[in-house]
C-alpha cells in the first residue's frame, strides 16, 4: 500500500539541475518517483538533464524558469499535478552574499514565498527545504543537535536560511502541510559515474573543488586557512558528507512527509563525524595516489573553528544515515574533476 503511494508521487524539484538537486533527481527516480524539474540555469546548464537521463534512463520533465516567477511556477505545477516539492533553487555563495546581500534576500526569500504561494493555491501538502548548518552560527557545541538555538548568521546567505526556516514555521502553523527542513553540513563528492557533480563558477570558495582544481593544474596551490585553531592538528573541522548520501536523505524526507502529521520538522544531515581540513587533504592524496601542492595561510574571516552534526534524529525519525566515507568522497570528486578538465 505504502510502496504504491510512493511510486505514484510526482515530485517537483526546484533547482533540480544544480549540484545537490541533480543527485537528488537521480535518487528520486531510483526510488520510483515521477520527477519534474524547474531550474533557471543560473548556476548550471541544460546538459545536466541529459546526463541525469544517461544515469537513470528514465525521462523527466524539465522547465527552464525562475521560481520567483510565481505564475510560471504555478502553470508547471498545474500541468503536472505535483504531490510534493523539494526546493533547492537558491543562491549559495557565502562570500558573494556579503557583497550583494539584496541579491540573496531577493532571490532566496522570494523564491521560497513563491513556492509556498503555489503550495497554497494547489493544496500541495509536502515540502522539503534546503537549509544549512550555518543556522547554528559560530557554535562551540559539537556534535550539534537540532535543538541548539538559532543565532545570528555569519552571512546574508545564512540569514536567508534562518528566515526561510522561520517562514516555513509560520506557514506550517496555518496550513495543513508537512514540511521538512534539512540542515546540510559540508556536501562534497560526485556521482560514481562522473556524469554529474559540482560546477563551480570561477575560483572555487569551497575546499574540495579547490583541491581538485589544484590537482588538475587549474590552480597553482591550495592554501589551508589557519593552522592555529584549537583542534588536534590546528586546522578547522567540518562534517563532510557525500552528495549521494545527502541526495538519499531528501528521498527519505519526502517519503516521511507523506506519513508525518502536519507541521515543520528539522534534521541535521551530516555523517556525525568531524574531519579536519588537513585530514581531507591527506585523504585526497592517499585515495587518489597523488601529491597536492598546498601550504598554510592565515585564518579566513568568518570560519567556524569546528562543527559536526549529531545525526541521531535523522537516523531514528527518517531512517537515514550516511554510508559513504572520505575515500568515496575524494575519489568521486577527483573522477568528476578529471572529466571536466
Ligand atoms: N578551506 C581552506 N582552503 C580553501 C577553502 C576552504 O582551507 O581554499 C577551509 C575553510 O577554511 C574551512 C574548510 O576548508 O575550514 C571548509 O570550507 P568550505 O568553504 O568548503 O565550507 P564552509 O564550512 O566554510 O561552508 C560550508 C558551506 C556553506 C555553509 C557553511 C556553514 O559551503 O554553504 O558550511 O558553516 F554556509
Amino acid at each position: 500500500m505504502r510502496a504504491t503511494a510512493i511510486l505514484m508521487s510526482t515530485i517537483l524539484v526546484t533547482g533540480g539541475l544544480g549540484y545537490i538537486g541533480s543527485h537528488t533527481v537521480v535518487e528520486l527516480q531510483a526510488a520510483g518517483h515521477h520527477v519534474v524539474v524547474v531550474d533557471n540555469l543560473s548556476n548550471t546548464n541544460a546538459e545536466v538533464a541529459d546526463r541525469i537521463n544517461t544515469i537513470t534512463n528514465t525521462p523527466f520533465a524539465f522547465h527552464k524558469l525562475d521560481v520567483c516567477d510565481t505564475e510560471a511556477l504555478a502553470q508547471v505545477i498545474q500541468q503536472h499535478e505535483v504531490d510534493g516539492i523539494i526546493h533547492f533553487a537558491a543562491y549559495k555563495a557565502v562570500g558573494e552574499s556579503v557583497e550583494q546581500p539584496i541579491k540573496y534576500y531577493q532571490n532566496n526569500i522570494n523564491g521560497l514565498i513563491s513556492v509556498q504561494d503555489c503550495m497554497k493555491r494547489f493544496d500541495i501538502k509536502n515540502l522539503v527545504f534546503s537549509s544549512s548548518c550555518t543556522v547554528y552560527g559560530d557554535t562551540k557545541e559539537s556534535p550539534i543537535t537540532e535543538d541548539q538555538p538559532i543565532v545570528q548568521a555569519i552571512s546574508p546567505y545564512g540569514t536567508t536560511k534562518i528566515i526561510g526556516e522561520q517562514l516555513l514555521a509560520d506557514f506550517a502553523q496555518v496550513t495543513d502541510t508537512r514540511i521538512v527542513s534539512l540542515r546540510y553540513f559540508n556536501p562534497v563528492g560526485a556521482h560514481k559515474t562522473a556524469l554529474i557533480g559540482e560546477l563551480p563558477l570561477g575560483v572555487p570558495n569551497n575546499l574540495v573543488p579547490y583541491i581538485t582544481q589544484t590537482a588538475a593544474g587549474i590552480r597553482k596551490k591550495l592554501t589551508i586557512f589557519g593552522r592555529d585553531y584549537n583542534t588536534p592538528d590546528g586546522t578547522n573541522i567540518r562534517d563532510f558528507i557525500h552528495v549521494v548520501d545527502l541526495a538519499k536523505a531528501h528521498v527519505k524526507a519526502i517519503d516521511f512527509c507523506e506519513t508525518n502529521t502536519f507541521g515543520l520538522e528539522v534534521f541535521n544531515i551530516g555523517t556525525g563525524v568531524g574531519h579536519s581540513v588537513l585530514e581531507v587533504v591527506n585523504a585526497f592524496e592517499l585515495h587518489n595516489k597523488l601529491q597536492l601542492n598546498y601550504d598554510f595561510g592565515d585564518r579566513r574571516a568568518g570560519d567556524v573553528e569546528q562543527i559536526w552534526a549529531d545525526t541521531s534524529k535523522a537516523k531514528s525519525v527518517l531512517g537515514w544515515e550516511s554510508e559513504l566515507g572520505l575515500e568515496e568522497m575524494m575519489q568521486s570528486a577527483w573522477n568528476w574533476q578529471k572529466q571536466l578538465s
